[in-house]
């Protein structure tokens, strides 16, 4: 597939079929777009997968946006980011002819998904967030009735402390989101049982026949 070019760096997978929604691949810190196309394959067989890079450098690792710290966020950058990749989910949409895309983000990849759930919820049908945490300090949701989520968790993950998962759960539920938050036992980095929940929940979500526009 020759990717058309857009705002953000990208690979691009079309649909094989029809009733998956497309995902919004999103990598973790020293990732780039070709990280989580496998993992896009096996939660969600057939769906079209739009894999940005993100664009801010930490030490040639590339991420979604600045951070002062381990968990400390420049939440200015924050802001600018999400809207920067909502616009470019906007543009891809219209260039590869796609419905809402489910955002799939591991880490720093889930927190920018999460950052665009509350500043642009109109960008995304719904999210996998694996090990995500809060985005944005003090605010709340935007309208995200309809949405579904998928938050997992890990209890001995030493960057993501368990309250803050837990308020993040609470703010997208606050926001109307069907939020769904398990807690595994495993640490940061993403285990079998990930991808395994991660399936089962989009397989819940597919519709049988075209209507893939429809939020889940
Ligand atoms: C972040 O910066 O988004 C989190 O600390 C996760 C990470 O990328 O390490």
């Amino acid at each position: 597939m020759v990717e058309a070019r857009l705002s953000f760096v990208h690979r691009f997978e079309p649909a094989q079929g029809a009733g998956r929604p497309p995902l919004l691949l999103l990598h973790g810190t020293g990732g780039d777009e070709n990280d989580l196309l496998p993992l896009g394959r096996m939660i969600s067989q057939g769906s079209a997968l739009l894999s940005p890079r993100g664009k801010v450098l930490e030490g040639g690792m590339p991420r979604f946006f600045r951070r002062l710290a381990e968990g400390v966020f420049d939440e200015a950058d924050v802001r600018r980011r999400a809207n920067e990749l909502a616009d470019f989910v906007a543009e891809a949409r219209e260039a590869y002819g796609l419905a809402a895309p489910v955002a799939v983000g591991f880490s720093n990849g889930a927190n920018i998904a999460a950052a665009v759930l509350t500043l642009r919820p109109e960008a995304l049908a719904g999210a996998v967030l694996l090990r995500a945490m809060v985005p944005l300090a003090d605010a709340s949701a935007g309208d995200l009735r309809g949405k579904g989520v998928l938050l997992l968790s890990g209890a001995a993950d030493p960057i993501v402390p368990a309250d803050n998962a837990a308020r993040l759960a609470a703010i997208l539920k606050d926001g109307g989101a069907d939020v769904e938050h398990k807690v595994l036992p495993v640490g940061h980095g993403l285990s079998q049982a990930d991808v395994t929940l991660a399936k089962a929940w989009l397989d819940s979500k597919a519709q049988p026949d075209n209507s893939s526009a429809k939020e889940i």
